[in-house]
C-alpha cells in the first residue's frame, strides 16, 4: 500500500496513529494512521508535508521490541529518588496517562538538577523507549540525557502532588488546567466540539456565524450586555444610543436563533455555534453569563422533527465520548461521579421519555414530595421539579412538550389549544435543562400578535416578520448549552469547572 492509497481508504481513518522508525531507530510520526492487518504493526509511511514529534498519547501505542530512540517534552507530575534511580512521571496533556521516566546517576546532572525535579518543571527527555517490567505501564522511557527547559519552584508552585479542591483551583484558573480532571475536561470538551460539527455535516446542514453583536433580544428577557463606545459621562445623556457607535442600543447576543432562522429559510438546515452572553443574576451551579450554545435550525421541519433530531444528537455525542475517551470517562466515575457510565450507557440503551408540561405538572403534584417552589400550571418549572422529573420519575432523559405560551418566548408556534406552544425542553438526569427548542411560529398574523403581547417594536423587528411575509415555512430549531453537556458527560458539578474561563457574577479575572 503507498501513501495515496492509505490516504484514500476511509477504513483507516480511525485506526491507531501510524507510527514510523527511520534508519536510527527514531520514530517519525505522521497524521495519518496506521493500518494494522496492512501492516501487521510494522510502521512504513512517512508524511512529507508534516511530521511531528510523537507524544505520551501516541508512544503509548508503540509496540517497545525495536527501542527506539525518542525525544519527549513535557512537564514533570511526580519524581521519586528511589537511592539509586530517579522514577519521574512526565505529562504532556496528550492524554490522561503519564510516560515514566527512569534516570540514572550516570546522568552529568543527575546531582545538580535531575534529583532536583518537582512538580511542575518542564523537561526535555531523550533516551530509548523500552518495554516496561513495572505494574500498570506498557512502556517506559530510559533517559540518556535530560535537560530542565522551566524550573517550577516547589515553595512556591500552587499545584503539588495532593488532591486540590475545585474551589481552589478556581482561584488559579491559569494553572488548573494541568490538574488531571481540567486537563480530561478540556480534552472531551474538545472531542465534543468536533463530534458536534461532524455530526452536522453528517446531516447535511451548514454552519453560520451569527452575530455577537446585534440589537435583537432573542429571548426578551432583558438578560443582554449593553455595548457601548460612550463615555459614563455622554451615557447619563437622554437618549444616549442615538450617539452612540451603531446609533441604536446594541448588546452580546443572547442567542443565535433569530439570524439562524433567516438562513435555515435560505439554506434549509443550518447550525450556529458560538459565545453567547446573559446578563443573568443566578449565581447558580448551572448558570454562566458567557456559555457556548449550540443551535439548529430547520426548514419544513416541526416539533417532532426538532426532538427526534435533538435526541440523535445528544446519542451520537454521547456514544463518542464513551468511544473515544474511556480514560479520562474512567477518572470521572472513580473520583466524581459514581455512576457516571452506567447514566451515559442508559442514554444510549433507551428511547428518552417524553411527557406533556401539563402531564409534568400533574405528577408533580402527585409527587410524595415538598418542593421549596410551589407547582402550580402556568408556572415555569424550577430546576428542583426538572430534576425530580428525570432522575426520579423516568430515570433518564425526558422531553417536555407543549408549556403555557405566557412562559415562553414570542417566537414559539401557538397550539390549536390557544394557551400552549410546541416547545421541548430535555431535561438530563444531574443537571435539569439541556436543551430547550421549538417549532417557531411561521403564520404572520398570529406572530404579530405574540410580538404585540411581548411588548416588541415591530419596526425593529420587520426584518423578523419579512421571514414570514415571504416564503414562509414550517420550522424549528434548539438550543443545546455547551458547559452543561460537558457537565453531564463528565459529572462535574459545577459548571464553572467545566469551561476553560468561567464569568459569573462579580468573576471574570482573566
Ligand atoms: O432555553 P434557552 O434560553 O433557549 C434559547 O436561547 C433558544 N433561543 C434556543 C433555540 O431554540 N435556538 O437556552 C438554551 C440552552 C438551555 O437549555 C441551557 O442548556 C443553556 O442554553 N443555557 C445556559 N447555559 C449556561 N448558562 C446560562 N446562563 C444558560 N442559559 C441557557
Ligand atoms: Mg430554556
Amino acid at each position: 500500500m503507498n501513501w495515496q492509497e492509505v490516504c484514500a481508504d476511509p477504513h483507516l481513518h480511525d485506526l491507531p496513529y501510524k507510527i514510523e522508525l527511520n534508519e536510527q531507530g527514531q520514530i517519525l510520526m505522521s497524521p495519518v494512521r496506521l493500518y494494522h492487518s496492512a501492516f501487521q504493526g510494522e510502521i512504513i509511511l512517512n508524511c512529507d508535508a508534516f511530521s511531528m514529534k510523537p507524544r505520551i498519547k501516541e508512544l503509548l501505542a508503540v509496540i517497545p521490541a525495536a527501542e527506539p530512540q525518542i525525544e519527549l517534552c513535557g512537564w514533570v507530575k511526580t519524581c521519586r529518588d528511589s537511592g539509586s534511580l530517579c522514577f519521574i512521571e512526565i505529562t504532556d496533556g496528550s492524554c490522561l496517562a503519564g510516560l515514566q521516566v527512569i534516570a540514572e546517576p550516570s546522568l552529568n546532572n543527575y546531582e545538580s538538577e535531575v534529583r532536583r525535579l518537582s512538580t511542575g518543571c518542564a523537561v526535555k527527555v531523550c533516551g530509548r523507549l523500552t518495554a516496561s517490567p513495572a505494574k500498570g505501564q506498557a512502556v517506559e522511557l530510559r533517559a540518556e540525557s535530560l535537560s530542565v527547559i522551566g524550573l517550577a519552584d516547589p515553595e512556591n508552585y500552587p499545584l503539588q502532588k495532593k488532591r486540590h479542591s475545585f474551589e481552589f483551583l478556581r482561584s488559579i484558573s491559569h494553572l488548573r488546567p494541568r490538574t488531571n480532571a481540567f486537563g480530561a475536561v478540556a480534552r472531551i470538551r474538545s472531542e465534543l466540539n468536533f463530534a458536534i460539527h461532524r455530526f452536522f455535516r453528517e446531516q447535511g446542514f451548514i454552519q453560520v456565524h451569527t452575530p455577537i453583536i446585534t440589537t435583537s433580544d432573542c429571548e426578551g428577557a432583558g438578560e443582554m450586555f449593553t455595548v457601548t463606545a460612550l463615555t459614563a459621562e455622554q451615557l447619563r445623556q437622554p437618549e444616549p444610543f442615538q450617539q452612540d457607535f451603531f446609533g441604536r442600543r446594541a448588546g452580546l447576543t443572547v442567542s443565535g436563533q433569530l439570524q439562524a432562522e433567516i438562513f435555515a429559510l435560505s439554506h434549509g438546515r443550518v447550525y450556529t455555534f458560538g459565545p453567547t452572553f446573559r446578563a443573568e443574576n443566578s449565581n447558580t451551579s448551572r448558570h454562566l453569563a458567557e456559555f457556548w450554545m449550540l443551535e439548529p435550525e430547520m426548514a419544513f421541519c416541526d416539533l417532532s422533527d426538532d426532538m427526534e433530531i435533538a435526541e440523535a444528537l445528544i446519542k451520537d455525542l454521547v456514544g463518542t465520548v464513551l468511544r473515544n475517551c474511556a480514560d479520562e470517562l474512567d477518572l470521572f466515575e472513580r473520583f466524581i461521579s459514581k455512576g457516571l457510565l452506567n447514566k451515559l450507557e442508559t442514554v444510549l440503551s433507551q428511547p428518552f421519555a417524553r411527557m406533556t408540561y401539563s402531564e409534568a405538572v400533574a405528577a408533580l403534584e402527585h409527587a410524595d414530595r415538598k418542593f421549596d417552589f410551589p407547582v402550580q400550571w402556568g408556572t415555569d418549572l424550577q430546576s428542583e421539579h426538572e430534576r425530580f422529573l428525570c432522575e426520579e420519575l423516568t430515570g433518564r432523559p425526558l422531553i417536555v412538550t407543549d408549556y403555557p405560551k405566557q412562559i415562553k418566548p414570542f417566537y414559539m408556534r401557538l397550539n390549536d389549544d390557544g394557551r400552549t406552544v410546541a416547545a421541548m425542553d430535555i431535561l438530563v438526569p444531574g443537571i435539569g435543562e439541556l436543551v430547550g427548542g421549538s417549532q417557531r411560529e411561521e403564520r404572520l398574523d398570529l406572530l404579530e400578535g405574540r410580538m404585540c403581547a411581548a411588548g416588541l417594536d415591530m419596526e425593529e423587528y420587520s426584518w423578523y416578520l419579512d421571514l414570514r411575509r415571504f416564503g414562509s415555512v414550517p420550522h424549528a430549531g434548539f438550543g443545546l448549552g455547551f458547559e452543561r453537556l460537558v457537565q453531564f458527560v463528565t459529572g462535574m458539578s459545577n459548571i464553572r469547572d467545566v469551561i476553560p474561563f468561567p464569568r459569573t457574577p462579580g468573576s471574570a479575572p482573566c
